[in-house]
């Protein structure tokens, strides 16, 4: 069996793949970039596994190429939208995800930004960096708190309630969400108030915490129009898919202070950011790191390579993406 890897992963997931005898070819030319569609078109023939990042669009192009030998696409992300699920239904091939394996990652993540936004750290940090800190003040660096405020998680899915119950039981805060399908045990778990229209939740949300998956749906979910309904107080933080945040918008938001702060990990055309958030204070940036724990990755890598020798073996992957 070969199997192709686009970009290097950590040692733990190649070894599981290595000692079932598999002939594991990896693109070590994209360790610090994306990996170029010549070279996965080149890698992936004659395999019978992909293993793929999310800085690759997986096409029909690319699943023909590795035909008839192909078999299964295991993508090392719980995300899944930089593959062509359709053209993967159409050629039988399999495709798997990463899950559970990284939900408290991110959600703490998630909080990281949530207190470093509220409690401005990364503008402390430059500001003492820069001699700047002369005396202790009552009034220097005025932040606001976690506690007692409400929370909209949009969106809850692994991630979005692993958030809402840090942010219930750890923070005491009153959470609210949204999401396709209501879920009375979770709200009586964790005391969370459902909305139907997200438009309800933006309005009352001191903190509002996106966790959709990217879909036609959810693109630009939040734009113009959303942002105009948050509190002029409101925090925005993002470590879903940057396209669902309209970037924009979102600049000219915290530019014009129609909210207080965002502080995104995800952005709507990587690795470029919108320039203008460059030259905002009220807004922290975090290159796309929300899972990026030794722990986790080391969990995805192999998580990703069990999915393959699942696969491979004739069994149902564990993480099978319908
Ligand atoms: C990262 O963004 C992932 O989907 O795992
Ligand atoms: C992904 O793990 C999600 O469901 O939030």
């Amino acid at each position: 069996m070969k199997i192709f890897i686009t970009r290097p992963i950590p040692e733990s997931g190649i070894k599981l793949l290595r000692d079932k005898g598999y002939e594991v070819l990896i693109n070590e030319a994209a360790k610090d970039r994306a990996a170029d569609k010549q070279e996965i078109l080149a890698g992936i023939k004659g395999t019978d596994a992909l293993l793929s990042v999310l800085t690759e669009k997986i096409d029909a192009e690319i699943m023909d190429t590795g035909l008839p030998t192909l078999k299964i696409i295991a993508n090392y992300a719980v995300g899944f939208d930089n593959i062509d699920l359709d053209a993967a239904k159409q050629r039988n091939l399999m495709v798997t995800n990463t899950p559970d394996v990284l939900t408290n990652t991110v959600a703490e993540h998630t909080f990281a930004l949530m207190l470093a936004i509220s409690h401005r750290i990364a503008e402390a940090d430059k500001f003492i960096r820069a001699g700047m800190y002369s005396a202790w003040g009552p009034m220097l660096f005025l932040g606001t708190d976690l506690s007692g405020k409400t929370l909209g998680v949009v969106g809850l899915g692994r991630i979005g309630s692993r958030v809402a119950y840090y942010a219930a039981k750890g923070f005491g805060m009153k959470v609210l969400y949204t999401d396709v399908k209501k879920d009375e045990n979770f709200e009586r778990g964790v005391g969370a108030q459902f909305f139907e229209n997200i438009d309800d939740l933006l309005s009352r949300s001191d903190f509002i915490s996106i966790h959709v998956p990217l879909l036609e749906s959810t693109r630009h979910l939040i734009n113009e129009n959303k942002l105009k309904q948050m509190k002029t107080s409101a925090y925005l933080i993002n470590t879903s898919r940057g396209p669902v945040i309209d970037e924009k918008a979102l600049a000219k938001a915290l530019k014009e202070k129609w909210i207080r702060g965002a502080a995104i990990d995800v952005f709507e055309n990587e690795p470029k950011v919108e320039p203008e958030l460059f030259r905002l204070n009220n807004i922290i940036l975090t290159p796309h790191i929300a899972s990026a724990t030794e722990e986790t990755r080391n969990a995805m890598a192999e998580l990703a390579a069990k999915n393959i020798i699942e696969a491979l073996e004739g069994r149902t992957p564990p993480n099978l993406v319908k």
